[in-house]
């Protein structure tokens, strides 16, 4: 049996992986990121959030968040829930059709109807019931043919808790049998907005006995050096930067001396504002070819279903072009796939440039 837990965090694993993201995470947008990764690394792979409810009942691969490619490894998709047997059929079910490598629970979704339901962060409330929905999943995951381990993504506590109450819950979830913690430090008051408390990473990373990831605020290569080397974080995880500037990838890798992707043997990663620019009118039009490729023509999605998703994709990382809010409307004003590409490669014709940093605030 490969012990996937340490191939993920050991030296030769790339220090950054992709957020788990409703409307984004999905096949194309992890396409894409893979074609910028150091040949020979590796990471591990989200999907969008996927409900425990629904996965038993419903065809995997039918819909954009359902869809996986043959070729995708390091799976770890995102299930939300807290009911055994939905939790049990749902991960028996999900390693018949992937290639798993491991289930992360949602224990961040701030949603009212996470809340009304009891799942999402309101397992952070209740630390007995937290560590069951664990023991759920890990006692699902034994009867699997292969072992997989069981990771739990997590908020920031508030000023209504401790950073040690939020060690004991961990080490809970730990003794449950979770095999690593993801933090994105921001409460479920602040959503995705405001500054993230790098502070209780690295808190908790003194205290954890198992991996801990870092998420929030990872906008450049810096960031990424930064947050390790200050929080002490085993990886870093990036959401919504990744869509804007998946060569993150490869910028990262470069500064480690680690080989090209695969085709950019003889290149340098897009560093300058234009260079970034450039490439990220290149990565659009791939990721609409993509989109069209595998949800409209492959699995019969609706043209303009598709279309309102790459609409959204660039709602979240217009943000960090000089020209953003132009890029926005030609996109929003396309009424076809086809439109939209004459449309996104006229605009890209010009010269356009990407900032380092943005607020974020989607
Ligand atoms: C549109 C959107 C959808 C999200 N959906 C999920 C989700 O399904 N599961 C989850 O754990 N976090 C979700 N998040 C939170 C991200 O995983 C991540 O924690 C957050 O965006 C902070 O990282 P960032 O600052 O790098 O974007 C979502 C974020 C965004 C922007």
């Amino acid at each position: 049996m490969r012990d996937v837990t340490t191939s993920f965090f050991d030296k030769k694993a790339h220090p950054l992986c992709l957020a788990p993201m409703v409307g984004l995470s999905h096949a194309v947008l992890r396409s894409i990121i893979r074609d910028y990764m150091p040949q020979g690394c590796e990471t591990i792979w989200p999907t969008e959030m996927l409900n425990s409810r629904r996965i038993p009942t419903e065809i995997l691969g039918k819909t954009s968040e359902t869809f996986v490619l043959p070729v995708e490894n390091n799976l770890v998709p995102q299930i939300l829930g807290n009911q055994k047997q939905e939790i049990f059929e749902s991960i028996v079910k999900l390693n018949q059709h992937w290639n798993l490598s491991g289930i992360d629970i949602n224990m961040g979704c701030p949603v009212q109807k996470a809340l009304k339901h009891n799942y999402g962060v309101s397992l952070m409330g209740d630390v007995n019931y937290a560590a069951s929905v664990v023991k759920y999943a890990v006692e699902a995951a034994n009867t699997l043919d292969k072992s997989i381990p069981i990771s739990v993504k997590l908020r920031a506590v508030g000023s209504d808790k401790s950073l040690d109450e939020l060690c004991f819950f961990i080490d809970q979830l730990a003794d449950a049998g979770a095999s690593w913690i993801t933090l994105h430090p921001r409460t479920a008051e602040q959503k995705r907005r405001g500054q993230s408390d790098w502070n209780q990473i690295k808190y908790l990373k003194s205290r954890s006995l198992i991996p801990i990831i870092g998420n929030g605020d990872i906008q450049t290569a810096d960031d990424v050096f930064t947050m390790i080397s200050e929080t002490n974080a085993d990886k870093v995880m990036s959401g919504r930067a990744l869509t804007a500037r998946p060569w993150l990838m490869w910028q990262v890798g470069e500064r480690m001396g680690l080989k090209n992707p695969v085709g950019r043997e003889n290149e340098k990663a897009p560093q300058t504002p234009i260079e970034e620019g450039a490439e990220y009118g290149r990565m659009l039009l791939k990721f609409i070819y993509l989109a069209e490729k595998y949800y409209v023509n492959e699995i019969k999605q609706s043209e303009n279903l598709i279309l309102r998703k790459i609409q959204f994709f660039v709602k979240t990382n217009h943000v960090w072009m000089q020209f953003g809010n132009e890029l926005t409307s030609v996109v929003n004003r396309s009424k076809t796939i086809q439109e939209l590409k004459i449309n996104v490669a006229r605009f890209f014709e010009a010269e356009q440039a990407m900032f380092q940093r943005t607020e974020l605030r989607q």
